[in-house]
């Protein structure tokens, strides 16, 4: 059938058609909410490149996180800020560290929300590499160790979800054996799978002060160039007893969703970074784009891609646009 027969434009013509044939919407349900934990008590730094970003002590954080929790955000994803930073991380598997007391704190205070924490080591070493140098290289084997500690450490504290971003190899299989000998079989690991070494993470090194003090991360993330090696690093992540798989960046990976969608049919979630977040603020503070409107676009494109979860930094803004409007572009 086609024109003059066929008419797409019929089903456009009118929001209630519009809406009885939209095909996804994005729900509250789909997002998790990233928040920075630092030490100390009443701080709240803002982040200059990620406005509405902050760095915060605990008990700020709680609020923080309680406010998400009455939005029906169903997760928060934490990073911390170490007291020290040193060559091999030590805080990052210190049960006093920066994210115990924060896991432990939310598990108390805000026990509906789930919560996921992020295991890499660039937080916590003064190189700023996510892992451990030897002769000027990030090692791999010797940083799968430090991981797993710190996964051990993130789930004695009662975290629901460890998601390892560092990218060394076999790192989740490391990781899921480690929980099970400590009884912890439940605790699930969402794994960033396919990350690549991008440039869209440069507010985020700002916040958390790990710019790698030589070199870069090529040598672990993947080429931007790549998508069936992304394909392989899911497949061997789901092998080594990944539960959630992850793509990062999102928007400038769409195909890589989407193919990792098609080809596994499992959990995905897809990371709406720093400098995407960056980019649609600065463009909508200059008055370039709507942005409530172009937030809501770039959520419901990733999740058309084939994400089921989205991190972002957009979590609780697109919970309350979506609470007026229904998951509708505004
Ligand atoms: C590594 C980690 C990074 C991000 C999340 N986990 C940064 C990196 O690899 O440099 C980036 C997130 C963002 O840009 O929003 N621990």
């Amino acid at each position: 059938m086609s024109f003059p027969l066929d008419r797409p434009r019929r089903l456009r013509r009118r929001e209630v058609f519009r809406r009885m044939v939209r095909e996804t919407v994005v729900s509250v349900n789909d997002l998790i909410y990233p928040l920075f934990a630092v030490h100390g008590a009443g701080v709240s730094q803002e982040i200059s490149s990620m406005p509405g970003v902050v760095q915060q002590s605990v008990d700020l954080l709680i609020k923080d996180a309680h406010e998400a929790a009455a939005l029906g955000i169903p997760a928060v994803i934490l990073f911390g800020i170490p007291a020290h930073k040193d060559a091999t991380g030590s805080e990052a598997s210190d049960d006093d560290g920066i994210i115990p007391r924060a896991v432990r704190a939310l598990k108390e205070q805000v026990p509906e929300l789930a919560v996921i924490t992020d295991v890499c080591l660039c937080e916590y070493t003064d190189h700023g590499h996510c892992g451990v140098v030897e002769d000027g290289a990030v090692q791999n084997d010797p940083t799968v160790e430090r991981l797993v500690a710190e996964a051990l450490a993130h789930a004695r504290a009662g975290a629901d979800i460890v998601a390892p971003s560092d990218m060394m190899d076999g790192r989740v299989g490391a990781i899921r054996r480690a929980l099970d000998a400590d009884g912890f079989v439940d605790t699930v690991i969402m794994a960033y799978a396919a990350k690549y070494a991008s440039g869209f993470y440069g507010p985020f090194r700002e916040v958390v002060q790990s710019i790698p003090q030589f070199g870069d991360r090529r040598g672990y993330q993947m080429d931007p160039a790549n998508a069936e090696e992304a394909l392989r690093e899911v497949a061997l992540d789901l092998e080594e007893g990944a539960d959630i798989v992850m793509v990062k960046p999102a928007m400038p990976y769409l195909d890589i969703i989407r193919r990792v969608k098609d080809t596994f049919h499992r959990p995905l979630a897809a990371y709406q970074v720093s400098g995407e977040y960056a980019m649609l603020k600065a463009a909508s503070r200059a008055g370039w784009l709507d942005e409530d409107r172009v937030a809501i676009e770039s959520l419901t494109a990733i999740k058309r891609a084939g994400a089921d979860l989205i991190i972002t930094y957009y979590a609780k803004e697109a919970a309350r646009w979506l609470r007026h409007t229904g998951g509708v572009l505004p």
